[in-house]
C-alpha cells in the first residue's frame, strides 16, 4: 500500500468509527418517496413552464454559454434573468453566477481587502466560510444571531472597511436573521451587510420576494444579497443582487465570476420561467409555509421562519437511523451531522414542499410523529 492509499484508508476508517461516513445514492432509483429532504421548495424543477423555459433557452443559445461572461459568454438570456431577478426582489441590479457557491465566493472576496474586517455569523453556509478563507481580510466569527456581538466587533475594529455575513433563513436550523437590527448596526458603523437569501427566496416575504424585500432593505447602498437558483426556483446557478456600482465592481474584480464559464442557458431560462410561475401562482408560497407549519406541529418544534425545520437528535447514529426508518415508510428526510453542523449537534433536517398533496402531508406527519415518539 502506498502512503497515499494508506492515508485514504485511515481517514475512511476514522469516519466509519465515528458514524460519519456519507454515501451517495441516486434518488431516482429508490421508488416513489415523499420528499422532505430536497430544496425544490415550490416543486418548480418539474413544472412544465420551467422545463419549457430550459428547453427554449437550450435550443436558442445551445447547451453551454461557451465562454466566460467577459469573453463571449454573456447572452441575452443572462441579461433577461438578471432583470427578472432584480424586478422580483426589488434590487436595482443583479448579476448571475454559475452557482450560489460562486456568488458567495465572488461577493466576499471582491468586496474585501487587507483593510477589511469580515464579521461572520457562526452558522453561515460553507460557501461563505470558504469565501472568508479566499478573502485576504481579517475574520471574526460571532455567536449565532448575536447582534450585540456584531456591533462590538464593528465598533472596535481597526480596519477601514467591514462586511457582515448572514443568511436570511439559515440552512441548518431554518431560523431567520434579525435583518432590521443587523442592517441598522451596519449602517451606523459604515459596514456592508451581505445576506444570503438561498432559503428565503420564493418562500418568505411578500409573494416569496425574500426577507430583504420584506424588511425594506432591498436596494439600500449597504446591503448586498446573494442567492441560489437551485432551491425554490428549481433550476441551477446563483446571483448577487445589489446596486449597479457593486455589480460593476464584481464584473471587474470577482475572480469566481471572471474566470468561470457563464451560467448554462437552460439554467438561466428555467430560472426566469420559475420567477414567472411564482408571480402567477403566489399560492405556492402560501402552501409551502402551511406544509412547514404542519411538519413543525408533528415534529413538536417551533414554527419555522421558512421551509426548513431542524430536529435535534442524540447523536449521528440516531439521526442516520431515523432517516433509514423514515425511508422504509416512504418518506425521504435529511440529516446534518458534524462537520456539516455549526455546533456538533446532529439533526434531522426536514424541508416543506408546496407540491405535496394533503394525503402526502398526512402520511409524512404520521411517520414523523411515530419516529419521534
Ligand atoms: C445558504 C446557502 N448558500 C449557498 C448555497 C450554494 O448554492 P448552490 O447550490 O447554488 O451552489 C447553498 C446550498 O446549496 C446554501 O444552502
Amino acid at each position: 500500500m502506498s502512503k497515499f492509499t494508506e492515508w485514504l484508508a485511515g481517514r475512511a476508517a476514522a469516519r466509519e468509527d465515528a458514524g460519519l461516513t456519507r454515501r451517495l445514492f441516486a434518488s431516482d432509483s429508490s421508488g416513489p418517496m415523499i420528499d422532505l429532504a430536497g430544496n425544490d421548495y415550490l416543486g418548480l424543477s418539474r413544472h412544465p413552464r420551467v422545463v419549457a423555459g430550459a428547453v427554449r433557452a437550450a435550443e436558442r443559445y445551445g447547451a453551454g454559454a461557451g465562454a466566460s461572461r467577459l469573453v463571449t459568454g454573456t447572452l441575452t438570456v443572462h441579461e433577461d434573468l438578471e432583470a427578472d431577478l432584480a424586478a422580483f426582489t426589488g434590487f436595482p441590479a443583479a448579476l448571475a453566477f454559475s452557482t450560489g457557491y460562486h456568488a458567495n465566493l465572488a461577493t466576499v472576496s471582491a468586496l474585501t481587502d487587507a483593510d477589511t474586517l469580515i464579521v461572520s455569523d457562526a452558522h453561515v453556509h460553507a460557501s461563505l466560510i470558504d469565501a472568508c478563507r479566499l478573502a485576504r481580510a481579517d475574520v471574526a466569527v460571532v455567536p449565532h444571531n448575536d447582534v450585540a456581538a456584531v456591533e462590538r466587533f464593528l465598533a472596535g475594529r481597526t480596519q477601514e472597511r467591514a462586511i457582515v455575513l448572514v443568511e436570511t433563513i439559515y440552512s441548518v436550523l431554518g431560523d431567520a436573521a434579525p435583518l432590521g437590527e443587523l442592517a441598522d448596526v451596519c449602517r451606523r458603523h459604515e459596514a456592508v451587510l451581505v445576506a444570503d437569501e438561498a432559503h428565503a427566496l420564493g418562500v418568505c416575504g411578500v409573494e416569496g420576494r425574500g426577507l430583504l424585500h420584506a424588511a425594506g432593505l432591498a436596494g439600500q447602498d449597504h446591503v448586498v444579497a446573494t442567492l441560489t437558483l437551485s432551491k425554490s426556483l428549481g433550476s441551477q446557478g446563483g446571483a448577487v443582487l445589489a446596486t449597479p456600482a457593486v455589480r460593476e465592481h464584481l464584473v471587474n474584480t470577482a475572480r469566481p465570476f471572471i474566470y468561470d464559464t457563464g451560467l448554462a442557458p437552460a439554467a438561466a431560462g428555467a430560472a426566469s420561467a420559475a420567477l414567472e410561475v411564482i408571480r402567477h401562482e403566489p399560492e405556492r408560497v402560501a402552501r409551502v409555509r402551511a406544509v412547514a407549519s404542519a411538519l413543525a406541529k408533528a415534529g413538536d418544534v417551533p414554527e419555522a421562519d421558512g421551509a426548513v425545520l431542524a430536529i435535534a437528535m442524540p447523536g449521528p447514529r440516531e439521526a442516520v437511523d431515523a432517516v433509514a426508518r423514515a425511508a422504509q415508510r416512504g418518506i425521504r428526510i435529511g440529516c446534518f451531522r458534524p462537520p456539516s453542523t455549526p455546533d456538533e449537534i446532529s439533526r434531522l433536517r426536514l424541508t416543506a414542499h408546496a407540491h405535496l398533496t394533503d394525503d402526502e402531508v398526512e402520511q409524512a406527519t404520521t411517520v414523523l410523529r411515530d419516529l419521534l415518539s
